[in-house]
């Protein structure tokens, strides 16, 4: 368009909260069919947004301290490096990554500990390479959720032994259940109690990671 009035659409006003644990409400990002899948949702895309934010500014706020703290150079933020769990920090990774203002990399690593239709894990494994340029970087682990540790606990050693400057944990959902593995998370989005999850990345046999909400998964009684 040369020269012509731009057009802007006006904001749409703010969602009302939902309360955050509910019955699942009609809403946008659920086909009909996955409805009676769901129990319910346990924390809404409004207060996964906010929270996410949160998390963001308290990252950067740690990760630009920690560069000043080494004397290093605004340039040094070259050096920070995220590392996503593949693949159900997807969506967590995009949302959290445009949260953080500075100039970093990304270095995907995939695992898997859910072989088929499981809902405990059956230990992890790496699938594919690890990044392995990760010696004197400032590494941020990106994970959906800690359950047993496994995971992380597989990831965080082998990163380890590259000698990074810093390793650092960070997880959306936090489930409260017996670790296997001592991991502990430096950030955490929410504690949820012991219930199998998904959406917002989170899968079930490989299924509603593009739910838009987190919710509980319906488990037929056997
Ligand atoms: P952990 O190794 O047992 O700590 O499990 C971590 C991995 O298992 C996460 O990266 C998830 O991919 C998956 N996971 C654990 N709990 C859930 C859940 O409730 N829903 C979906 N995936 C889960
Ligand atoms: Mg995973």
């Amino acid at each position: 368009m040369v020269g012509g009035t731009v057009q802007v659409t006006p904001p749409t006003p703010p969602h009302p909260l939902p309360p955050s644990v509910g019955p699942l409400p009609p809403r946008a990002g659920y086909p009909a069919h996955m409805h009676g899948d769901i129990e319910r949702i346990l924390i809404d895309r409004e207060r996964i947004a906010a929270r996410v934010h949160e998390l963001g500014e308290q990252i950067a706020r740690d990760l630009v301290a920690e560069l000043g703290r080494e004397g290093s150079s605004p340039e040094a933020s070259q050096r920070i490096v995220l590392v996503p769990v593949m693949v159900g920090s997807i969506i967590f990774l995009a949302d959290l990554m445009r949260e953080l203002p500075m100039k970093l990399s990304l270095g995907l690593v995939a695992v898997s500990s859910y072989p088929g239709q499981c809902l405990k894990s059956k230990g992890a494994t790496i699938r594919g390479e690890l990044p392995s340029d990760l010696a004197g970087k400032h590494v941020l682990i990106i994970d959906d959720i800690l359950d047993s540790g496994r995971t992380l606990g597989l990831v965080r050693s082998l990163i380890m032994e590259q000698k990074p400057a810093s390793c650092r944990i960070c997880v959306l959902l936090d489930k409260q259940t017996e670790r296997a593995v001592n991991v502990r998370a430096d950030y955490v989005g929410f504690t949820i109690p012991d219930a199998f999850v998904v959406g917002y990345g989170l899968d079930y046999a490989g299924h509603y990671r593009n739910l838009a909400d987190i919710g509980v998964l319906r488990v037929e009684d056997a």
